[in-house]
């Protein structure tokens, strides 16, 4: 693994995932900075942080920036995003740890002790309705006594709605950046990744590790994260950002 850490550009990967991710999200700076508005005035400035579905440490890498205090565990199973963000952030003077672990496991087993916030960019959707109720069980035992959890990501209007989810979605695409641009699209940074041999040896993982996520109509609205979260004993849960069905849902244990 040495000549291949020495031969990938792990830090223009990196940059690569945010132009397209950028690219798929024209809001997601502005959608960041309201996540971590929120962690501010309900945790304070140091906070210990799990970021779940962290890529390769996005979210993560923007609170330690911002919050002089902050550690930040970042937990993924995807091991391509996780090399990525391993090799091009390290663990940013000692306050940013990678966890290797799958969301629908009892993954805090293996974390370092309870902490005061749960965050999650664009990642829950990939979980099935079981799966997201189990994770929002499992934040019970994760979570400090009043502890937050700070979910953005697409929650799509309810079903009684149908005008406006078309509505919200069809503005949704039209702002997103045109095909042919600058940046690439998500498929097209896949195919690049694929193509990478110095990523070969984390594809052949990604390739086993495999799991089917649902797709864009099988996934949790909000009225389904609500329902869960206060299932799971969350004393108060609201949209704290919103744009179009791209949310930040808040929940405080
Ligand atoms: C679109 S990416 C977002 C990554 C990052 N949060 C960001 O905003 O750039 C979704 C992430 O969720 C992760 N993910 C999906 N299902 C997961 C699971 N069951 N366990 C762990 N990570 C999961 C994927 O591996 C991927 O890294």
């Amino acid at each position: 693994m040495t000549d291949q850490t020495a031969a990938t550009d792990w830090s223009r990967w990196l940059d690569r995932w945010e132009a397209q991710q950028g690219r798929e999200m024209p809001d997601r700076e502005e959608r960041f900075a309201a996540m971590i508005d929120v962690l501010v005035d309900l945790c304070g400035t140091a906070p210990h942080v799990a970021d779940l579905g962290s890529g390769p440490g996005s979210l993560a890498r923007r609170i330690i920036e911002r919050l002089p205090g902050a550690r930040v565990t970042a937990i993924d199973m995807d091991p391509v995003l996780l090399a990525i963000g391993r090799n091009a952030l390290g663990d940013m003077g000692g306050r940013l740890s990678w966890l290797d672990a799958d969301l629908r496991s009892r993954w805090s087993a293996q974390a370092a002790g309870p902490v005061d916030a749960a965050v999650s960019a664009t990642a829950l959707h990939w979980l099935k309705l079981d799966a997201l109720a189990g994770l929002y069980r499992h934040l019970g035992t994760v979570l400090r006594p009043g502890g937050v959890f700070v979910n953005g990501d697409g929650m799509a209007l309810p079903a009684t709605e149908p005008r406006l989810a078309a509505a919200a979605l069809s503005i949704r695409n039209r702002r997103r950046a045109p095909a042919g641009g600058s940046s690439e699209s998500w498929e097209q940074w896949w195919e690049a990744v694929d193509a990478d041999p110095g990523l070969a040896a984390e594809v052949a993982e990604r390739n086993l590790r495999h799991h089917d996520h649902p797709d864009h109509e099988n996934q949790a609205d909000l009225a389904a994260h609500v329902m869960l979260l206060r299932q799971a004993g969350f004393a108060e849960v609201d949209t704290l950002w919103q744009h179009l069905a791209d949310r930040v849902l808040v929940a405080i244990r």
